[in-house]
């Protein structure tokens, strides 16, 4: 089964960042981050297809893919992790010249989180809205089981995009793992436990 989530954030803004305070200082990095080594790292290696697509407004898109990422030298906790991916993302915004950085396997994509709905679902991939308010996912896990190519979408720090008109014109099927509302992370983590039975 190839799992990809996509996460997008309005609210990232690295202005004034500092490491100190990543929450405070980025518009939320923190929850990209955690979403990022949520999806993507296993126990003691990465995780086998599955991606992460991280949509963020002020800066573009984002991949990352194991399959091009170094499991050695990838930074494995929040805080490493949200400093490279500052690093990254301010060499990125000035289109200067990426000095070596241990992400500088991200892939950059020019796709909008709506163009990358269209692509996948051109190529035959299953698409899931995440949401407190959707159909129990727990009812229809079997029949979700059964999709070789699933892309679930999140929200990061609120629903905005996942309420958006843009999506819900989409009519994609929206599911809930309960009434609690959860960390995009731990929907993250819940979804792979149940759909990768690790
Ligand atoms: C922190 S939540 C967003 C804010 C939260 N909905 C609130 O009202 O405080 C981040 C994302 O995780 C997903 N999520 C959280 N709880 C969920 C649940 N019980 N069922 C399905 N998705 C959920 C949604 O995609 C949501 O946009």
């Amino acid at each position: 089964m190839n799992l990809i989530f996509f996460i997008k954030s309005t609210t990232v803004n690295i202005d004034n960042y500092t490491i100190k305070d990543i929450p405070g200082s980025s518009g939320r990095l923190d929850v990209i981050s955690r979403c990022v080594l949520s999806a993507i790292l296993g126990r003691d290696s990465f995780e086998k297809n599955i991606q992460i697509w991280v949509f963020l407004d002020r800066y573009g898109t984002f991949i990352f893919n194991p399959e091009f990422i170094d499991y050695e030298i990838f930074p494995k906790n929040e805080l490493l992790f949200s400093d490279y991916f500052v690093k990254f993302l301010q060499k990125h915004s000035v289109n200067e010249e990426h000095p070596p950085n241990i992400l500088n396997s991200i892939k950059v994509s020019k796709m909008r989180i709506i163009e990358a709905i269209m692509h996948f679902q051109t190529l035959n991939y299953k698409l899931y809205v995440l949401c407190e308010q959707g159909k129990d996912f727990f009812k229809l896990l079997s029949g979700i089981k059964e999709n070789e190519n699933i892309v679930f979408i999140l929200g990061s720090q609120e629903d905005e995009y996942i309420d958006s008109k843009e999506l819900l014109a989409l009519k994609i099927p929206v599911i809930s793992i309960g009434n609690q509302s959860y960390l995009a992370s731990s929907v993250i983590r819940l979804l792979k436990l149940h759909l990768l039975a690790l």
